[in-house]
């Protein structure tokens, strides 16, 4: 054979490889990868292959990963157990007779279900297993108000190196999909300390005025839920 007869061949050698390893890989991926219409197979056994493929189809990232998975799991957790932390404290505001606050805690409740919900959407969207843990006990007394605000504080600091580091994660495993989500997350505890934070100061400059904390108490008590702007429309 002549020398563009021989590379013509190679040319075509190599083609014919590349077609195979890609449609093997799409024959796997396909395998792998629950469709509507593939719907019989299980969650469980699609979620473990798709675990120990773990790989990038042709520089594409597919699928969560194991760690980005479990990690994502345990903030629902983690919300979940914010939210029940937030309703122990609204039954404790009403009980020692600031109802507005309890109030405000209630809406603080609904909306720390939504951060859970915003993740359960996204592992779903990302054909990833959800799995819900036990929520731990929570707090139920406080000697007074104040506390109950310095306990939010200190409570949504914790979230917000929680989530920091789900966000690390995140990028560590080049899951920019995820970090990409987390960065509402990030926008929202800015806003609960700061709130939080807001509270506390009111409280302390009113010290131990009654009527600066009937003003605060019906305040607080006009504040309404409104769904946490990933949800629309879900
Ligand atoms: Fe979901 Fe208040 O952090």
């Amino acid at each position: 054979l002549g020398i563009a007869a021989q590379t013509e061949c190679r040319a075509e050698l190599a083609r014919a490889m590349l077609n195979r390893w890609s449609s093997e890989r799409r024959a796997e991926l396909a395998r792998a990868i629950p469709s509507r219409d593939r719907g019989r197979r299980s969650q469980s056994e699609a979620s473990n292959r798709r675990s120990q493929l773990g790989f990038n189809y042709l520089n594409i990232t597919i699928m969560l990963n194991k760690k980005v998975e479990e990690a994502i799991n345990a903030q629902i957790n983690a919300e979940m157990w914010s939210a029940y932390l937030y309703l122990s404290m609204s039954a404790w505001c009403h009980a020692n007779g600031n109802p507005g606050f309890g109030k405000w805690f209630e809406v603080q409740f609904q909306e720390e279900q939504d951060h859970a919900k915003i993740l359960f959407n996204y592992v779903i969207s990302r054909a990833g297993k959800v799995e819900l843990k036990a929520i731990d006990e929570v707090p139920t007394q406080w000697n007074k108000l104040l506390d109950v605000l310095e306990n939010t504080l200190a409570h949504e600091q914790k979230v917000t190196s929680l989530i920091n580091n789900l966000y690390a994660i995140a990028e560590e495993e080049k899951d920019y999909a995820t970090a990409s989500m987390l960065k509402w997350f990030i926008d929202e505890q800015v806003e609960e300390e700061e709130t939080a934070q807001g509270i506390i100061d009111n409280l302390k400059m009113i010290k131990d005025n009654g009527y600066g904390l009937y003003m605060l108490d019906k305040e607080l008590g006009a504040r309404t839920y409104s769904q946490a702007s990933p949800l629309a429309g879900k």
